[in-house]
């Protein structure tokens, strides 16, 4: 602990780069202390100088990992002596566990109240930050997670909160609903952590979000984390963080997500065959397919399926309890095409996503960026295809000129084979 975390858990009064904290009447919070680390059962390259407890190392090992990632490794030890951080990294490289790691730290197993909330911006991504910390909580078996989104019963939601979670997984609008119902006290928590930060500041969410922020105690400790960051990111920081580190993983070497993009112009009359043709070329196991609305993934979905391919769609006219559901077994392989709106841009993590396919090109350039990441996580290589019609070659162009990368073309020829550059054709099945 450093003497700035303990000036501040002591006096309540953090050194603040922002204007006065809100709720500043309420009594300061402390943070448990850190649960004693024991000897290590494995080595596990950049974990073993963090200080981390023994329950939690033995979780990493058991969940594969061999060694940290660079957000975690620099994100983790500032994390554990209590510093604010805006963590900004590539797509599919650990910053759940860089934030999950050391919520599961501080925890006072014994405290009722709640002492740690993460929000994120969409129902399975809360789920799934939620199965993460489960996972790394696997040998502290104490520790009570409960997730809070919008489309699941409150009553469920409130029999899950009587068991005294320590932990809340929450989508902010549930949230605010728990709040005003009295059935969610923020009083005692003391590490509040921001997923997507750069969404969960945009307009659509930043007033429930300032809002939770002002029910939690001023001393606690802030954390955001992002793929991309943006102006609003900045301001919240300036508002609400104490003397906070940026933290900023550059998409360099052994941190860029390994995608191999493709951009294939296509007429829109065309775009349906073309798409038929690449999932025809039954080159790609998993795949995700991305439009700009409920309507498109709806019937999008409708036609693959009368096509005979074994595909699902997301988005938010699908019922919660149906919305899980198909998540659930898209993660387990059931089946291998998800056609999605932006609720499963950010952040989803699906193993073994092979390629990513952008039916509409996304209105924001960032939401390129999510989309493609969902493949060429840890490790893995993938592909990413956008089907571009002559109306949207604008459009690419700014995004392009974002993401600073330069995909490959291919190109359809009189004879609907699909070519490289060197006029070699694209698949070799067909
Ligand atoms: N140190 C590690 N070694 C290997 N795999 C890891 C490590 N840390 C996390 N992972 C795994 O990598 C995958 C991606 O992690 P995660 O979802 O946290 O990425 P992310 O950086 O949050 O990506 P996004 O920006 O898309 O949200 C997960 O399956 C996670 O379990
Ligand atoms: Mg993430």
């Amino acid at each position: 602990m450093t003497q700035d975390q303990e000036h501040k858990e002591e006096t309540g009064v953090a050194n603040q780069t922002g204007p006065e904290q809100s709720g500043a009447e309420e009594a300061p919070v402390k943070k448990p202390s850190r649960r004693k680390k024991q000897e290590s059962p494995k080595q596990l390259a950049g974990f073993e100088d963090m200080d981390i407890s023994d329950e939690v190392l033995r979780a990493v090992a058991r969940m594969g990992f061999h060694e940290a990632t660079s957000i975690q490794k620099q994100t983790i030890p500032l994390m554990m002596r209590g510093d604010d951080i805006i963590g900004i990294a590539p797509t599919g490289t650990g910053k759940t566990c860089a934030f999950g790691i050391p919520m599961l730290e501080y925890m006072d197993l014994k405290e009722t109240r709640i002492q740690e909330v993460v929000l994120a911006p969409t129902r399975e991504l809360a789920m799934q930050i939620g199965e993460e910390l489960e996972k790394l909580a696997y040998y502290i078996r104490e520790v009570k997670i409960a997730v809070l989104y919008g489309g699941q019963s409150i009553g469920r939601q409130m029999d899950q909160l009587k068991k005294h979670p320590q932990i809340i997984v929450a989508t902010p609008g549930r949230m605010i609903d728990h709040l005003e119902r009295g059935s969610v006290r923020l009083d005692g928590v003391h590490t509040l952590v921001l997923d997507e930060a750069d969404e969960m500041l945009n307009m659509g969410f930043v007033k429930d979000v300032c809002r939770i922020i002002d029910r939690i105690p001023p001393t606690r400790q802030f954390v955001m984390f992002s793929a991309t960051t943006s102006q609003d990111v900045m301001t919240i920081s300036w508002k609400y963080q104490h003397e906070p580190i940026q933290v900023t993983v550059r998409a360099t070497k052994q941190d860029k997500p390994q995608i191999t993009q493709y951009v294939i112009p296509v007429t829109r009359e065309d775009k349906l065959d073309r798409l038929l043709y690449l999932l025809d070329s039954d080159e790609y196991g998993r795949i995700m397919i991305f439009t700009n609305t409920k309507f498109m993934a709806h019937r999008l979905n409708a036609t693959l399926q009368k096509n005979g391919f074994d595909s699902e769609e997301l988005h938010g006219d699908v019922p919660q309890g149906k919305r899980s559901q198909i998540m659930m077994r898209y993660k387990k392989g059931k089946f291998p095409i998800l056609v999605c709106t932006d609720v499963a841009a950010r952040g989803i993590d699906v193993d073994d996503v092979e390629a990513v396919i952008n039916y509409d090109l996304p209105q924001e350039n960032e939401y390129y960026l999510h989309r493609i990441g969902r493949t060429g996580r840890a490790h893995k290589h993938g592909v990413a295809f956008t089907l571009m019609s002559f109306t949207e070659s604008v459009r690419m162009d700014e995004i392009l000129k974002y993401m600073k990368s330069k995909p490959t073309d291919l190109k359809f020829d009189d004879a609907g084979i699909l070519r490289k550059e060197d006029g070699e054709p694209f698949f070799e099945n067909i």
